[in-house]
């Protein structure tokens, strides 16, 4: 499908140095709110407008939930690019520069690309040579074939999907491995402990679910607690401005009750947030793509377009990209592990490191307007 380009969306903002009209009350504030983003100590710095030109902003690290593992706030994934529209190169640069902005977790499906997505990524990690220390590798596990038992959370599937991801990504190990969907066929004491067996073995670190109930979540978390077993520590669901009642309202009994943290994904609503479906739909996007009519079709609806407008404007005023502000706005939830970004190319990635620096600069009233646009807020968060 082709469409209107949008001009000069590829790019920051002209204004690097992200100045507003802040009163010193409102500076106040914002500095609470950057202390509080301050929780480890920072390893790297990022460029804020993505291109060298604005303010260093520092990597920041938060604990996956309540385990002991600390993942980068931004991190990469390769869905729908790596083994795909995006070729081994750009994908190599692409993690090349995350890796050096202090990114650390990677994350990937046995599913994405028909496995060639870990392949990828697998020939870069291998590649850059990187401390395996220093990295935390997710994978997940669901879709890995047609055959009746290359499906599903059975032990069989867990076992062997396990085994071949790890092939395809050249390790001996994943830090996180997650179950990509609930399987309503297989019963939950029989993944738990497959999956505890995983980690028992090496394979694994850490475990984790992907789009599952919260009634689900808590029901593998007793068993594995009541049977000496590891649990489940972080979910990955989908989670943006336009889609937020799973991370605010449904999970939140669980943060605290069971420590449950979060790696969410598509930030971005597959670009919706980034402003450049504004005017049309650009050539050579995701949403352009013939092959994805069922996602333009759930994200590219009017009211979604008309709230992106609207957040546009207050981007601008902040000498942000809508891009980046939708970023910031994930990152300020306490409840988020990690953000999970996705990138085509690397002007994209440097772009969306920016938001790091916007976060402390989301005063009570940016967000108050943002809220008033979106007018999505769950009722119980
Ligand atoms: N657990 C799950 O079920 C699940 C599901 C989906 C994703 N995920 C994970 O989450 C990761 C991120 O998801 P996602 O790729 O959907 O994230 P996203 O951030 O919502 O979308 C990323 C896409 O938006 C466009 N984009 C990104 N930054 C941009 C920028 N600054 N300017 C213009 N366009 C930009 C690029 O697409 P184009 O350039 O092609 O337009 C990019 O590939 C995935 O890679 C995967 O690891 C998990």
């Amino acid at each position: 499908m082709r469409g209107l380009a949008v001009p000069g969306h590829d790019g920051p903002p002209d204004n690097p140095d992200l100045k507003s009209p802040v009163t010193s009350a409102v500076r106040a504030r914002a500095a609470t709110v950057a202390a509080r983003h301050r929780r480890t100590s920072p390893v790297r710095f990022v460029w804020l407008d993505g291109l060298g030109r604005g303010r260093l902003a520092r990597m920041h690290f938060r604990r996956l939930g309540r385990s002991g593992l600390k993942v980068s706030e931004l991190s990469l994934g390769a869905w729908l690019t790596y083994g795909g529209t995006v070729d081994a190169n750009e994908a190599e640069v692409c993690m090349r520069e995350a890796y050096e902005a202090g990114v650390n977790f990677f994350d990937n499906a046995e599913v994405y690309a028909e496995g060639k997505a870990e392949l990828v990524m697998g020939q870069v990690l291998h590649n850059a040579g990187w401390r395996r220390e220093s990295l935390v590798i997710s994978t997940k596990l669901f879709w890995g074939g047609e055959g009746p038992n290359d499906q599903g959370l059975s032990h069989k599937h867990i076992i062997e999907g396990m085994s071949a991801s790890l092939r395809r990504l050249r390790l001996d190990y994943v830090d996180v491995v997650f179950a990509h969907r609930p399987d309503f066929a297989t019963p939950v004491e029989e993944t738990v402990r497959a999956m505890d067996l995983l980690i028992r073995q090496g394979k694994a670190l850490y475990w984790g679910t992907s789009e599952w109930p919260a009634d689900r979540i808590a029901t593998a978390h007793a068993f594995a607690e009541r049977h000496g077993l590891f649990p489940p520590v972080a979910e990955q669901p989908q989670y943006h401005m336009l889609h937020r009642d799973r991370v605010e309202r449904e999970y939140l009994p669980l943060y605290d009750s069971i420590g449950l943290g979060t790696t969410v994904w598509s930030p971005l609503a597959s670009g919706l947030l980034t402003g450049k479906y504004n005017e049309g739909i650009p050539e050579g996007t995701r949403l352009a793509d013939p092959q994805l009519g069922w996602l333009r079709e759930k994200v590219l609806v009017a009211g979604n377009l008309e709230k992106a407008r609207r957040l546009t404007a207050i981007a601008r005023d902040l000498g942000a990209s809508l891009a980046q502000l939708a970023l910031a706005w994930c990152l300020r939830n306490e409840r988020v592990s990690t953000v999970i970004t996705g990138a085509t190319r690397v002007e994209q990635l440097r772009e969306n490191l920016g938001a790091i620096a916007l976060v402390p600069r989301l005063t009570t009233e940016i967000v108050w307007a943002i809220e008033t646009i979106l007018d999505n807020r769950p009722a119980a968060s």
